[in-house]
């Protein structure tokens, strides 16, 4: 008997949503092409790589067991180095050999009592797969909870699960935080849970590490977001009609994003918070949409431009289930760059920036944050249905793209590093993981900024699973 061909019922990027068990150290990867002699610091990068715990399995992409990884650069070479973040959530689950803590669209397993017993004490999950973020001096992994995880950049050692200030209340944080070089201080926020819920925009201060409410928003149906916006005065903060009703997140007993009920008619509101004042200067309605993630902000007059990675609906989210996205049913990205341009009237202006379906933006933040800027570097869909199989360079002004695209190769978020000496926005490099299903291996892909041509990949000799974001670090190798 002719034995089935087991591919078909797989999605070719697979191999992306499986897990990697190995921690390893390698000084010196073997590299192609010449990588640039002023690449002097280390790319660290979070994303689950553990899918399933015991019998038990994550749901969801944001679900996996957080894995670091750091590529250092010293003198044209790069070494290559990965360990999982010890957090709470992840001794939890290999001391008991189940997963042990709720996650985004995964509950742990729990018996009544459990469950009764987790309302007076919940244990929330510090697994930080979502975002790497320098934090005062710390360096943290990120999960959208109230829990960052401090670990040594140099070693990828976990050193502690810290907690915001507790006068600062609520679970649920972005693992965006925004870094502000002129007010030196960290923003974010988190949302109370409760019969009166609150969103509690907050910073933190740099050399003080003191953190402080900038402003409280009541709010009676929390929105789920995933980022938000900040020009050089203002902070953006978007709701999208994702909401909860907050007495099913406490009683209801499903997986925490499941709890959120898609309500298109709200539309959505954008909050302007002023800095400085923490007061809420201006609020407008924008027709439905939903986003992950704010790419840029800035400020033109008395008007407000927020550049924002647009989908039609949450269903978005729906797609990004682990069975779904392993499945050989195709994954449209349906991600477009558009601006919002919020006036004083208050009405909202909107225009999509590029065609290109894309999502993990980013662009040159240590010189262009809160400010005008030009160039947006994201992951895209270059073939219909194909999940994130290029990277795009969007030029702004002109309103022109250029990708970078390799057959059975589906690149991560591309991470802009300026170089030293820049003058142009775009003068430095791109870093982006790779992963080429035809040799079940990842690379890190290294582009020429304002070519956007290959300058050099180095080899790892295994599969890195798809994570979400990174930043890079300038300190020694
Ligand atoms: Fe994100």
């Amino acid at each position: 008997m002719e034995e089935p061909d087991k591919t078909i019922s797989r999605s070719p990027y697979y191999l992306g949503f499986t897990t990697l068990n190995s921690e390893t150290s390698i000084p010196k990867l073997p590299v192609r092409g010449v990588i640039p002699e002023w690449l002097a610091g280390a790319l660290v990068r979070t994303g689950p790589a553990r899918f399933e715990v015991g019998d038990t399995k994550y749901n969801h992409w944001f679900d996996g067991l957080a894995m670091l990884h750091r590529f250092a650069f010293a003198d044209g070479r790069v070494s290559y180095a990965n360990r999982y973040l010890r957090s709470h959530s992840y001794e939890e689950a290999i001391a008991k050999g189940t997963i042990s803590r709720d996650e985004f669209a995964t509950n742990a397993l729990r018996s009544f009592f459990q469950r009764i017993a987790l309302l007076f004490s919940p244990k929330i999950t510090d697994n930080g797969c979502v975002n790497i973020a320098k934090m005062g001096d710390s360096v943290v992994a990120l999960t959208e909870t109230r829990f960052p995880v401090q670990f040594d950049p140099g070693s990828l050692a976990t050193l502690r699960t810290c907690e915001y200030d507790r006068g600062i209340k609520g679970p649920v944080a972005t693992a965006h935080p925004h870094f502000d070089k002129t007010r030196s201080c960290n923003y974010n926020y988190v949302v109370e849970f409760g019969r009166r819920s609150n969103y509690h925009i907050f910073k933190i201060d740099k050399k003080t590490g003191r953190e402080s409410v900038v402003l409280t928003i009541p709010v009676d149906k929390p929105a789920y977001m995933h980022s938000f916006g900040m020009t050089e005065r203002y902070l953006i903060l978007t709701e999208f009609p994702l909401t909860v009703n907050p007495l099913s997140l406490l009683l209801a007993g499903k997986p925490f994003i499941r709890n959120y009920e898609w309500e298109p008619n709200r539309g959505v509101r954008f909050n302007i918070v002023e800095k400085d004042s923490g007061k809420l200067i201006r609020t407008a309605l924008a027709k439905v949409f939903f986003a992950f993630h704010h790419v840029n902000a800035f400020e033109d007059g008395n008007d407000i431009l927020s550049d924002i990675v647009v989908h039609p609906d949450s269903t978005v989210i729906d797609r990004l289930y682990l069975d779904r996205l392993r499945s050989p049913e195709p994954i449209p990205t349906t991600g477009k760059l558009t601006r919002f341009r919020i006036s004083s009237d208050p009405s909202v202006v909107v225009k999509q920036l590029s065609d290109f379906p894309v999502e993990l933006p980013r662009f040159n933040y240590p010189s262009n944050a809160g400010r005008h800027y030009r160039y947006v570097y994201a992951a895209g869909s270059g073939a219909p249905g194909d999940f994130l199989d290029n990277l795009v360079k969007i030029d702004i002004e002109r309103g022109t793209a250029v990708s970078w695209s390799e057959e059975s190769c589906y690149p991560g978020e591309p991470v802009f590093v300026p170089s030293p000496k820049s003058s142009n926005e775009d003068d430095g490099v791109i870093l982006s993981v790779v992963l080429n299903t035809r040799k079940t291996t990842s690379f890190l892909l290294i582009l020429d900024g304002p070519t956007f041509t290959e300058l050099a990949r180095a080899e790892l000799p295994h599969h890195i699973p798809f994570g979400f974001h990174g930043n890079y670090f300038h300190f020694a190798h």
